[in-house]
């Protein structure tokens, strides 16, 4: 050592070669660990490929083939034996249970036929053959059923898929949601798809590219569990009305600038929107994504099977996988995370009712007010109310989870719902005490759903057959040319359509 400090004395820049000299051996050891990591990571990937997959590959069998364990967990959506107490797999026919959202949706498809949502399996077959689609409809409504989507898009251009008529796509459009939908067909890293998402994003000033991982987990279900319209006319181009805000008053006013509303109510007259599902809207406002839980964390958690940890992927109610969804988070017993889940839900059910029975009421008086020769201006103020309280109605009942995802504010949202209804309830008193009328207006019996049917005028019968004749000419051709396409593309155990 002694020699050592010596030769430092005489010639000190030795100290600097020796400290120099070190720092490169740290970094290159550094370079060449990371090269190793990276060396691994790509002879996993090219290891775990057994075929590569193609740019715009739309059957999720060859995604498959490579990772059989998330394959064969995805197909499970298929599963429809679960009920929970107001959800699950299970279809249930919400107008029978419901007939008041006849009544709410009179002069709009929904009214003809709205079912619980069964999953992503699914997802072709029942727009193909809900009553509410028809030949009339634009080629956007496919944009969150398939992918063939981000395949065709790529071929056509996003505008002209837009713009594309429904029945023209439909031999396009044959593979349920899947793979290509959420991952990069070479990385496998989440990736967004679907433009409308990138572009909501944008005029927000915001870059998709720079969300966290944790936020791509939500992400890649927010471009189509969310809320949006057709904008324009002619272009029916997907846009989601967020320019603003999500909030729910964020978005009606985003509606009421642009004077937009999706039908005028049979019934009542009032200019009215639709909400889709803002699942990805109302999740924001909720305690889970304050603390920065994803949607995957509680819909896709992991599992470990024969020693290999990997994502469940049978997207589905988590109450029928509490223990690795959230159990995994929470110390209650499985019991009382369920009872957790359904006094939120009852309670949200409780004043959803409340809107609902508000909302029949409000537009079968106005209707009646119309009859007693009520007057435009006199009415106005009255369909602007029950325009905002049914949009905000919708927003929570339209939306999944029935108020798990955001108790609190779901509540306050419903609660400003019944608020309007009762306003725009009490206004018609009014007009109608100017027009005479003293008494409560009379009620009809709509306490079936085909009751409810008959009393908006809708021949169901009609409706089906209409239906069963578009079903007969269209599917036959839509089913031709997807199996030639498919053919091409080479053998597959494949299953369209589903
Ligand atoms: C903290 C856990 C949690 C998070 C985070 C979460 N969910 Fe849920 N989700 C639930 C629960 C609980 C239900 C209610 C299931 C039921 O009633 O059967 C539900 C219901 C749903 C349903 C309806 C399922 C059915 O069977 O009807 C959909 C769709 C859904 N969530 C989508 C999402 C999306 C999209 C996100 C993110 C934007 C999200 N969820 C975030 C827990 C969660
Ligand atoms: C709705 C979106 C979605 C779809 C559809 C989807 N995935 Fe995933 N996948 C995810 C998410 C979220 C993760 C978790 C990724 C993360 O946190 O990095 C994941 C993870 C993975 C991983 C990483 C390993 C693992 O298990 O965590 C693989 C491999 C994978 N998915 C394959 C597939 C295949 C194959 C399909 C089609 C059969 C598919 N995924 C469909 C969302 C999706
Ligand atoms: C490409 C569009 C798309 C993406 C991406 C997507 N979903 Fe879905 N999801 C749908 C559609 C459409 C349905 C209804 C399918 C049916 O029943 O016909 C659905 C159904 C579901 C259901 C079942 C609903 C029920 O009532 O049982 C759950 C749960 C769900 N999605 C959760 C998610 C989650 C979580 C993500 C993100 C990891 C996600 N989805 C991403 C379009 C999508
Ligand atoms: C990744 C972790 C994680 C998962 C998974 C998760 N939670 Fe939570 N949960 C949290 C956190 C964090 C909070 C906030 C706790 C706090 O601030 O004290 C919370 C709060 C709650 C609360 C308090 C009430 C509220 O909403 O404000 C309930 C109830 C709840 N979770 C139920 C569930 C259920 C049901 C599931 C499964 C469907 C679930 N959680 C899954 C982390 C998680």
């Amino acid at each position: 050592m002694r020699r050592m400090e010596e030769i430092i004395q005489a010639k000190p820049w030795i100290a600097w070669l020796v400290f120099l000299a070190t720092l490169l051996m740290v970094f290159l050891l550094g370079m060449f660990g990371a090269s190793v990591m990276e060396r691994r990571y790509e002879a996993e990937l090219i290891f775990r490929l057994v075929k590569p997959i193609a740019d715009w590959e739309p059957r999720n069998e060859v995604w498959g083939e490579n990772f059989p364990l998330e394959y064969e967990s995805y197909q499970n959506t298929s599963d429809t034996s679960f009920k929970s107490k107001y959800a699950g797999n299970k279809t249930i026919d919400y107008l029978a249970d419901n007939p008041n959202l006849v009544i709410l949706w009179a002069g709009y498809p929904f009214s003809k036929d709205y079912n619980q949502a069964r999953g992503h399996y699914y997802a072709v077959q029942d727009i193909r053959e809900t009553l509410r689609t028809n030949v009339n409809m634009p080629g956007t409504c496919w944009t969150c059923k398939s992918t063939d989507v981000p395949r065709v898009m790529n071929e056509k251009g996003v505008a002209a898929f837009y713009k594309s008529k429904w029945e023209d796509l439909g031999g396009e459009i044959a593979n349920h949601i899947g793979c290509q939908d959420c991952h990069d067909n070479k990385t496998m890293n989440l990736r967004i798809t679907r433009p409308a998402l990138i572009e909501a994003f944008q005029r927000q000033g915001k870059d998709i590219e720079k969300a966290t991982h944790q936020e791509m987990r939500s992400l890649v279900c927010a471009q189509c569990h969310v809320e949006y319209y057709f904008a324009r006319q002619e272009e029916k181009y997907l846009t989601f009305p967020w320019d603003q805000g999500t909030r729910v008053e964020a978005m009606e006013k985003y509606y009421d600038e642009i004077k937009f509303s999706d039908w005028t109510h049979k019934l009542s007259k009032a200019p009215m929107l639709k909400a889709q599902h803002p699942d990805y809207e109302v999740y924001l406002t909720g305690t889970h994504a304050q603390r920065n839980v994803s949607c995957s964390d509680c819909h896709l958690p992991y599992q470990t099977m024969g020693g290999v940890k990997f994502t469940d992927h049978k997207i589905q109610s988590p109450l029928n996988n509490i223990a690795n969804s959230c159990a995994v988070c929470h110390r209650w017993s499985e019991q009382e995370i369920l009872k957790k889940v359904e006094d939120i839900q009852d309670k949200v059910v409780e004043l959803r009712t409340a809107a609902e029975q508000s909302l029949a009421q409000a537009h079968i008086e106005a209707k009646f007010a119309w009859e007693q020769g009520a007057t435009e201006e006199e009415m106005m103020p009255v369909l602007q109310l029950i325009r905002h309280a049914q949009f905000r109605w919708d927003y929570v009942a339209a939306s999944n989870g029935t108020g798990f995802h955001s108790a609190g504010e779901s509540s306050r949202i419903l609660g400003t719902a019944i608020q309007k209804s009762q306003e725009a309830r009490i206004l018609l008193a009014r007009i109608l005490a100017k027009h005479g009328v003293l008494d409560p207006v009379a009620l009809p019996d709509i306490s079936t759903k085909s009751k409810a049917h008959l009393y908006i005028g809708l021949d169901m019968a009609a409706e089906a057959s209409t239906k069963k004749k578009a079903q007969a000419e269209l599917f036959p051709k839509w089913d031709a040319e997807a199996e030639l396409r498919h053919e091409k593309l080479g053998k597959y155990s494949q299953q369209l359509y589903k």
